[in-house]
């Protein structure tokens, strides 16, 4: 039996999160076993501490979870849990869908991002009344890992080729190290590359995402940039993404718990649903996971749509909608 942990965690997690759920039972024909967890400020609020040891123990000893998102103790959940699954790489596509009204309709990439260090490792130091400093850590080997699986990713989808986003210009330590690891994995497998500085590549994509498949980023680069891609597919509500370990995975909408219409049951929940796609790609049921995917496309082409794309249909209906094309 295939053990999923499911976390809803805060706001709008616990109306996608549940969306989600219902579709991975639907075309998992038993093979899950669900157990719930709690994280997220909710759970802080009651005990004093957003990431629950159990939670932590749980999700780590899964073959997956599901999160939904935590509100101001994202950053106390999201990277211990992302550390529990043994995380080194988040997969983020950013896709426009037809029917959904896209600022750049051609917009299909997929962003790799580094998910262990970088400056979100969390080295922050206030060192007087005037000054803070963060201390940015980059390694080769996680530099590798990344470029090993980018390839690996590429070469499963009959691409050759995949850009390294970075600012080894400025940054000529840490992104020089990040850039010389990830060339060198690609020369020695046999992967083309395309260099883009980073801020180049925010004004590049937006005039141009055809040209994007496949982006490796640092950690907080491919956090901003793949927020940008957002904007570009038409909105935060559309976006899965997956925490990739070597035999775990955490699999979490890009959005947060979206305080502004969280309690309305109006969140899509195309995010969480693709991103249970996600989970399910993972796990090695592809054809489940081709299915879901269909359904969200169907549905996002013919409606019911929810309030942000556009639409007044309730999370519920357009989650019964996707279920009816499975
Ligand atoms: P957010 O993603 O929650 O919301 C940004 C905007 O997008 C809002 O207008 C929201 O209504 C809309 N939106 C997001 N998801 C949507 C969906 N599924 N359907 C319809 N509209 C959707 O980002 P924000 O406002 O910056 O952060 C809110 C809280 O979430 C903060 O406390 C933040 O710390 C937390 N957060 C947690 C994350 C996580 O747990 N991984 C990630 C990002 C933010
Ligand atoms: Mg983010």
């Amino acid at each position: 039996m295939t053990e999923v942990v499911v976390i809803e965690g805060d706001g709008i997690g616990r109306e996608v999160v549940p969306a989600a759920v219902r579709v991975l039972k639907t075309v998992g024909n038993g093979l899950f076993e669900f157990s719930h967890a709690e994280a997220g400020d909710a759970v802080a609020e009651r005990t004093g501490d957003p990431l629950p040891d159990e939670t932590y123990r749980m999700v780590a000893d899964a073959d997956a979870t599901l999160f939904g998102a935590a509100g101001e103790t994202a950053a106390d959940v999201i990277l211990p849990l992302r550390e529990a699954v043994g995380s080194f790489v988040n997969v983020r596509p950013a896709r426009a869908y037809p029917g959904v009204d896209a600022l750049r309709p051609e917009t299909d990439l997929v962003f790799l991002r580094e998910n262990t260090e970088g400056v979100y490792a969390g080295h922050e130091d206030r060192l007087s009344a005037d000054l803070s400093t963060l201390t940015r850590v980059v390694t080769t080997s996680a530099s590798e890992r990344l470029a090993e699986f980018a390839c690996e990713y590429v070469t499963d989808r009959g691409l050759d080729k995949f850009h390294v986003a970075h600012k080894a210009n400025v940054m000529r330590e840490t992104d020089g190290r990040f850039r010389e690891a990830v060339l060198e994995i690609a020369e020695q497998r046999g992967v083309e590359t395309e260099e883009v500085l980073m801020d180049a590549f925010a004004t590049e994509l937006p005039l141009d995402p055809k040209r994007f498949d496949v982006v490796v980023t640092p950690n907080l680069a491919g956090d901003v940039l793949s927020d940008l891609a957002a904007g570009l597919v038409g909105g935060l509500g559309l976006l899965p993404s997956a925490n990739v370990g070597d035999d775990n995975g955490l699999f979490e909408p890009v959005h947060g718990t979206a305080p502004d219409i969280a309690g309305r049951g109006i969140a899509n929940p195309a995010a969480a649903i693709l991103s249970a796609a996600m989970l399910l790609e993972y796990l090695g049921k592809t054809e489940a996971a081709t299915s879901v995917r269909a359904g969200v496309e169907a549905v996002l082409a013919d409606g019911p749509r929810t309030p942000d794309l556009g639409g007044s249909a309730t999370t519920d209906e357009v989650t019964d909608a996707v279920l009816a094309h499975l």
